[in-house]
Parts: structure tokens; C-alpha cells; sequence
């Protein structure tokens, strides 16, 4: 088989897309409740460049096969999943093993979902991540009876299924983006709410929103001074939940006086802890009615493009210039 591997962590991310290599090996043989998967496709998320810059919070032994999720079909399995094989699967999961970029991957069966037969391959191989995190996000609006959101990243995908999401639910989300481009996409596909940035009158504009809106809730994925930035925006009560760096900084400007008295906090969401807390029977029945809602085309994460192993540095420096046109799709052959 053939697999890509990182050979060494590098805080630069071009130096680290560089250096990854298509090497051969023996297929991997699946352990007590593995299964062994043939890999459709995998994408590249913002966490896989984390990973690669040695940024992450999952550190693997080197040299490994980067990439967190996939899709593909069980060929083989252990003791204890047996009957697992011959199933269609999306699969998650950050051990210190191989990862998704690979031609075959073990897997432990509990990091995986088991598919519908009509699920598209390449949206299965974006499933297990992003769709839940965006649900787990609103789990806790509905929780705080939030019925306005702010989100940044806005043009991203977990962003986007949050959007739609929210509307099903009649929540109402402020959009905030750092390109112009991306905001003229999201006011043409139907946003309500789109903030700049770098809009000189940003902080104002935000304030005024939230307090009309009454937005005491906010999905932050970027980090440092932005974070500051919206939680000091947003009115008394309201709570930032951080689920991503993308800026690599750390958050900073947030206001001390309103963490004493007004309050508001900050707090984090992790997608395996908020998986790990939910009943298996409520999560299967989450899982089923989004594949319900792939399969009838009304979720779908935007896919850019598929690039083979041999392309692969040209496929993930074209993503980490353009992420909000969508993913790149690593797959064996293409
Ligand atoms: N905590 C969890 O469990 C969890 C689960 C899933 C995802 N995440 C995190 O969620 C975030 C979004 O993931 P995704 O898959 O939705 O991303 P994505 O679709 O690949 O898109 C990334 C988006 O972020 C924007 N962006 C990138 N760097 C930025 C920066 N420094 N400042 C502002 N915007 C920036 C990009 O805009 P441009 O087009 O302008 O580049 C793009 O719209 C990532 O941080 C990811 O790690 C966390």
C-alpha cells in the first residue's frame, strides 16, 4: 500500500507540506475491535495544518501519516468487529497511530460511523467532523435559549453548517469574515448579517448588533485580538465559546471588568469530549438524520478539488491559500 508521511513537525507550514513523502508499506492488520478500512478520500482541515506545524494538540510519533478523518469501506476486521466488515464508514480519530492520508487505515470501531448505502463517498469522507461540531455548537444556544449567534471564520464549513443549521432552528447568526470576497458570498447566498474584520467601524457595529439582536453567544475560531474584540462587543451574560485558533495566537484584549461583573465568560468546545458526553442512542439518532439530510443534498461541505498522492503539495498549498472555497480531498487515485 501506499501512505503519505510527515517526517518532521514544521512551524512552517509550506516547509511542512514540502517535505511530506509518498513512501510503500505492508498493509496494517486490524487488532481486537479494529476495523482495517480502504480508504476513499480525505480531506485537509484546518487541524491537519495545526498538526503539521507541530501546533496541535494531538503530537504523533514521527514519521506518521497525518489526517484525522475519511471515508472508505471495512475490508477487514478484528475480534469484536467482525461484523462490521463490508460496511461504508466516515471515520474520526487523533490516536498516536497512522491517519487518513493512506491507502488503507485501522481504525477502532467506536471512532467511526457506519453509513447509509446512498451516502456520496466524498461527502463521507468530510462527515465525522465538521457537521457534528457545527450541531454541538447550537446544542449549547438551544441550551442557553440563545436565539442569536456571532460566529467568525464565517465563510468556513463548520461556519456554513452552522448558518443552516440555525436557520432550521429560527436562530439568527451574525457573520463576521476577514476578506471582502467572502463577504459578498455569504450576503449573495442568502447571510443576513455580515461583519469585515478590518471595517474600521468593526467594534461599534458589532456592539450595536448584539445589543439588537440580543447576541449573547459567540463560536470563535480564530483566537487572539479578534476574540478580544467580540467578547468585549458582546452585552452582560454572554459567554465566547472558542473551539479553534486559527490565527495560531492567543486570545488577548478581553475585557477584565466584564469577566468580574458582567457575567460573561469564556469557556472551550472539544468535538470527541462533547461526542464522549452524549448518549449513543442520541448521537445515532443526530448521525442518522444528517446522513438523511446529505444524501437529499440539503447539507454539503464544499469540495474545491481531489488531488492524488503524487500532487499532493500542489493540492495543499492551493487549500491553505483559498480555505473558504472549500476542501481538498486527498485520495489515492484520482
Ligand atoms: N473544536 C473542535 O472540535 C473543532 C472541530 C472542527 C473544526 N474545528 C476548528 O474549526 C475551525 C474551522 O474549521 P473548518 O473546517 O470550518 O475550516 P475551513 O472550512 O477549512 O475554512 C477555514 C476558514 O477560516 C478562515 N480563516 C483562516 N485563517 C483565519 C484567520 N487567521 N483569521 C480569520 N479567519 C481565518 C478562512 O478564511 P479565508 O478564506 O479568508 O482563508 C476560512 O473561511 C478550525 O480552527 C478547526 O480546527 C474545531
Amino acid at each position: 500500500m501506499k501512505k503519505i508521511i510527515l517526517p518532521a513537525y514544521n512551524k512552517n507550514i509550506l516547509r511542512a507540506i514540502y517535505s511530506l513523502k509518498v513512501v510503500d508499506d505492508k498493509l496494517p492488520q486490524p487488532g481486537k475491535d479494529e476495523v482495517l478500512i480502504k480508504v476513499h478520500g480525505a480531506p485537509c482541515n484546518p487541524s491537519d495544518i495545526a498538526f503539521m506545524e507541530g501546533g496541535y494538540n494531538v503530537v504523533k510519533s514521527l514519521p506518521a501519516v497525518p489526517g484525522f478523518e475519511g471515508s472508505g469501506r471495512i475490508i477487514d476486521a478484528g475480534e469484536g468487529a467482525e461484523h462490521l466488515i463490508g460496511s461504508k464508514v466516515s471515520f474520526f480519530g487523533q490516536a498516536d497511530c497512522d491517519g487518513s492520508w493512506a491507502e488503507y487505515v485501522c481504525v477502532n470501531k467506536n471512532e467511526m460511523v457506519v453509513l447509509d448505502n446512498a451516502m456520496d463517498m466524498d461527502q463521507a469522507a468530510c462527515f465525522a467532523v465538521n457537521p457534528f461540531t457545527a450541531r454541538g455548537l447550537l446544542d449549547i444556544a438551544l441550551l442557553r435559549n440563545n436565539r442569536t449567534v456571532v460566529q467568525n471564520a464565517a465563510g468556513g464549513q463548520v461556519a456554513t453548517f452552522v448558518r443552516q443549521m440555525a436557520g432550521e432552528l429560527n436562530i439568527q447568526v451574525i457573520d463576521i469574515v476577514r476578506k471582502r470576497e467572502s463577504m459578498e458570498t455569504l450576503l449573495k447566498n442568502g447571510a443576513q448579517y455580515v461583519l469585515l474584520e478590518d471595517d474600521e467601524h468593526f467594534d461599534k457595529k458589532l456592539s450595536e448588533l448584539c445589543l439588537k439582536l440580543d447576541a449573547r453567544l459567540a463560536f470563535d475560531a480564530v483566537g487572539g485580538s479578534l476574540s478580544g474584540r467580540i467578547f468585549n462587543a458582546m452585552p452582560d451574560n454572554a459567554e465566547l465559546v472558542v473551539y479553534g485558533g486559527l490565527s495560531t495566537k492567543a486570545i488577548s484584549g478581553v475585557s477584565t471588568m466584564d469577566l468580574i461583573f458582567n457575567d460573561k465568560v469564556i469557556s472551550g468546545f472539544n468535538l470527541p469530549a462533547w461526542r464522549q458526553q452524549l448518549d449513543d442512542d442520541y448521537f445515532d439518532e443526530i448521525s442518522h438524520e444528517m446522513q438523511q439530510q446529505f444524501i437529499q443534498k440539503n447539507y454539503q461541505t464544499r469540495i474545491q478539488g481531489s488531488t492524488g498522492y503524487e500532487n499532493i503539495v500542489k493540492g495543499l498549498t492551493g487549500y491553505i491559500r483559498k480555505m473558504s472555497e472549500g476542501k481538498i480531498l486527498i485520495k489515492p487515485k484520482v
